[in-house]
């Protein structure tokens, strides 16, 4: 898809056909089985700004907690035991929370559980990312956010876009399989920039992309924007499907919380993963980086109950393999739960 037909896709009346492509080249690329990640948020301490953000350093009203390390490891063993193959381990960028604690919870994680570890703790160095991965992470979630370089820079301040690409490209060296994705509906975001992240996402081949919409916390410079639409966030969705045929894209807790029905409708537009919130519940009020952010009240089996039924509910089935990366076949990434998997990828490659 051209940059200008991405625009079109993004403005047009009627997105319907946009949608049932997206659902088909799911079906086709990724199958009917959809992969759930529980994610633990183990720390909303940050010491970055971004104008955006509920945790932003900022943010004084915020209760700030660290999650000890015996309460990460219970959180991972109950994930663990109701068959979860993927834990997310996500925290504000937070330098107390140091490498050599993060690498000493992967290493326990690894050995009490079967599951693939997936990092969410922002930019570091070179080495930082290798001692993780050395650790034994097996992936990595960083989101651009936005291409467009400008907004970049207003919305995040000491922060850098080429920095953050050096990050994504660290990580691909590294050998993580690496997430990163975008927000929609940021204030002075265009079809044209959005279409831009799109080819993005095409370019860098990312094993993972989550797009969420913009939601406005009140407690942030940002409180008088408008915010992203369910809509538009869909058709992201859609269009990240199509241009990357077998990335792993989850139906975001974000879209959720903007609609009852988002990740459903989601997981009906190209998404075919979901994180179900695996954060003790003591602790997940505080980690509102946007407000009326769902599953507040509830408690980590609530939601996994949750959201088997809404997985029984669309007619899929639940993956049972640890859904790793389905593409670059020769990195010795499983490919299970692809039934086209290295195949897809050949082809795509061709196409
Ligand atoms: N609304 C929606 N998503 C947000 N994020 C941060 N702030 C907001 C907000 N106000 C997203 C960013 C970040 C991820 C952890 O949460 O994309 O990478
Ligand atoms: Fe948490 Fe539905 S996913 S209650």
């Amino acid at each position: 898809m051209t940059r200008d037909e991405i625009v079109s896709w993004l403005i047009c009346d009627d997105p319907s056909p946009l949608y049932q492509r997206a659902d088909a080249v799911r079906k086709e690329f990724c199958g009917d089985a959809i992969h759930k990640r529980a994610i633990i948020e183990f720390s909303n301490c940050c010491e970055r700004d971004c104008h955006y953000c509920g945790i932003r350093r900022g943010n004084f009203g915020l209760t700030r907690y660290r999650m000890e390390d015996s309460q990460i490891f219970a959180a991972a063993q109950a994930a663990a035991a109701l068959g979860y193959r993927t834990l997310v381990l996500q925290s504000g960028e937070d330098r107390y929370d140091a490498t050599d604690r993060i690498c000493f919870l992967i290493r326990n994680i690894k050995k009490m559980t079967n599951c693939a570890i997936t990092l969410c703790v922002g930019e570091r160095t070179g080495e930082e990312y290798r001692a993780m991965r050395e650790a034994g992470a097996d992936r990595y979630l960083l989101k651009f956010e936005t291409s467009d370089r400008d907004l970049f820079r207003a919305l995040r301040p000491g922060s850098s876009y080429d920095e953050r690409i050096n990050c994504l490209r660290r990580l691909r060296e590294l050998d993580y399989q690496v997430g990163s994705g975008c927000m929609v509906g940021l204030p002075g975001q265009t079809p044209e920039t959005l279409a831009d992240d799109i080819l993005l996402m095409k370019e860098f081949d990312f094993d993972m992309i989550g797009i969420g919409p913009f939601i406005p916390h009140p407690d942030t410079p940002l409180q008088n924007s408008s915010g992203g639409s369910l809509e538009m966030t869909l058709r992201m969705i859609a269009l990240a499907r199509i241009v990357t045929r077998n990335a792993h894209l989850p139906a975001t807790t974000a879209i959720g919380s903007i609609h009852p029905q988002g990740r459903q409708m989601a997981l009906r537009c190209g998404a075919n993963v979901i994180m179900p919130n695996f954060t003790p519940q003591e602790f997940r009020a505080h980690y509102q980086i946007y407000p009326n952010k769902i599953c507040i009240n509830d408690r980590p089996a609530d939601c996994a109950v949750c959201v088997d039924g809404m997985i029984r509910s669309l007619g899929r089935t639940v993956a049972t393999d640890p859904g790793h990366s389905l593409k670059r076949g020769g990195r010795g990434i499983a490919q299970t739960a692809c039934k086209s998997g290295e195949g897809s990828y050949n082809k795509r490659k061709a196409g």
